[in-house]
């Protein structure tokens, strides 16, 4: 019995630790609903002049983002109270949709949201008793993640005496922006999927000798669970380069290009395996990522397919590679740690490599897919410039620890994706200039 329960623990443990990592999830977006609040002050008129000092909550369903649009949407419920003078209250409920219009990297800094639904507001006076009615409004947000609201709403009246509309303006704190905080993750080459990017799920295999000794437990957890994200990372651009060597060699592109594309998915087997040896002796614990298939053939066309691949290899190529071989560039200037070294000079190397393809394939789809391709590509280099990787929020733990296991802190991570986005931006316009 004691020795059963003694090969029972670690067994469990084991698929307690696979159970919590095996789930495929989207790298972006985690949560596709999102709650906000707000406190506000207004003035309403119409039928009185009130002051009115109000909170407002609102849930949101997040659409799925598109190409070029870095911008969250969505829809939901919201719920309203307001004090007017102190003597009556306004509520109202109804549906509220919107949108970002306006993102810094990963800071919203504007929103804006409309509102229908419907109001009651309490008696007042025997001239002016309680009155149910239309509501409408519109509250633009400006920064985040405590955003300055700045409203506009007016309730039509649908029963009772007198039959004037009451307007208000108002300003307000929001708490938690309406569409969401932004995590995109680019890192590297993603999986897409028709769902989404897809993080590959990893495995716990069985107990491994922890290493080093000298790190804290909080500091080895969380730089155990950073190396196993780029391991699912790395592990998820395996599918996405045999995806992209098909759908080249379908579009006839030369075989130069589709063989450059297969040996970047044998580079990402190199950097899934080094990712994951590094993640299982900070764990303890042989954790491996879970190899997905390539996502089936979606393009409607040749032409579509080129649009594609374009917009892919500016994002995903261009930007998220380069960006991933110049973090690597600075991570390996901090670490120290051997194993992480050598990781990270393979992963510096061939993301670089990576990227450069990712300009070739840019520059094949422009020249055989003619003017949408440019259009598509154009709006995408011109537009807002597109988060940061979320997923690579610092680590927690020790400055020093963390930078020897090659882990950047925030500032140095946004500012390689800074230069890389700025480099980027500057060559694809040349490009563009000659396509
Ligand atoms: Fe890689
Ligand atoms: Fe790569």
């Amino acid at each position: 019995m004691s020795s059963c329960s003694r090969a029972l623990t670690p067994a469990l443990a084991a698929l307690g630790v696979a159970a919590l990592l095996s789930l495929p999830r989207e790298a972006h977006a985690d949560e596709n609903v999102t709650f906000s609040g707000g406190l506000s002050m207004s003035l309403s008129f119409g039928q009185k002049v009130a002051f009115g000092l109000g909170v407002d909550l609102r849930a949101t369903a997040l659409f799925e983002e598109s190409w070029g649009s870095p911008a969250s949407k969505g829809l939901g419920p919201f719920a309203q109270a307001t004090l007017l003078n102190f003597e009556a209250g306004r509520f109202a409920i109804g549906v509220h949709g919107g949108s970002e219009i306006v993102r810094n990297y990963d800071d919203v800094v504007c929103t804006i949201d409309g509102e229908l639904g419907w109001t009651y507001r309490s008696r007042y006076s025997d001239e002016l008793p309680g009155q149910h009615g239309l509501h409408v409004g519109v509250v633009s947000t400006l920064f985040s993640p405590v955003g300055l609201d700045l409203f506009a709403r007016a309730a039509i009246p649908l029963s009772s005496e007198p039959f004037v509309p009451e307007g208000t303006l108002g300003m307000g704190l929001r708490f938690l922006p309406p569409f969401g905080e932004q995590t995109r993750a680019i890192d590297g080459r993603p999986l897409r999927t028709a769902e989404g990017v897809v993080l590959p799920p990893a495995i716990a295999l069985g107990p491994a000798a922890p290493r080093p000794a000298r790190l804290d437990r909080a500091t080895r957890a969380a730089l155990a669970g950073a190396w196993l994200d780029s391991a699912r990372a790395e592990c998820g651009s395996i599918p996405a380069f045999l995806a992209l060597a098909r759908d080249l060699a379908a579009a006839g592109a030369p075989a130069s290009l589709v063989g450059r594309a297969l040996a970047a998915l044998g580079d990402e087997v190199r950097h899934t395996a080094r990712c994951a040896a590094i993640a299982s002796s900070l764990a303890g614990w042989r954790l491996s990522p879970a190899l997905l298939p390539p996502p089936a053939a979606r393009d409607a066309d040749r032409r579509a397919a080129l649009v594609r691949m374009a917009l892919e290899a500016w994002h995903d190529g261009c930007l998220g590679e380069g960006a991933a071989a110049a973090r690597a560039r600075r991570s390996l200037a901090g670490a120290s740690d051997a194993g992480v070294r050598a990781a990270l000079a393979e992963i510096a190397r061939d993301e670089a490599q990576h990227a450069e393809l990712g300009w070739r394939v840019l520059a094949y789809c422009l020249a055989e897919g003619g003017r949408e391709v440019r259009e598509a590509v154009g709006d995408a280099m011109t537009g807002p410039a597109p988060a940061p990787p979320g997923d690579l929020a610092e680590v927690d733990g020790e400055p020093r620890e963390t930078q020897a296991f090659g882990q950047l802190p925030r500032a140095q991570a946004d500012s390689a994706w800074d230069e890389t986005w700025t480099a980027a931006r500057r060559d694809g316009e040349r490009l563009l200039t000659a396509a």
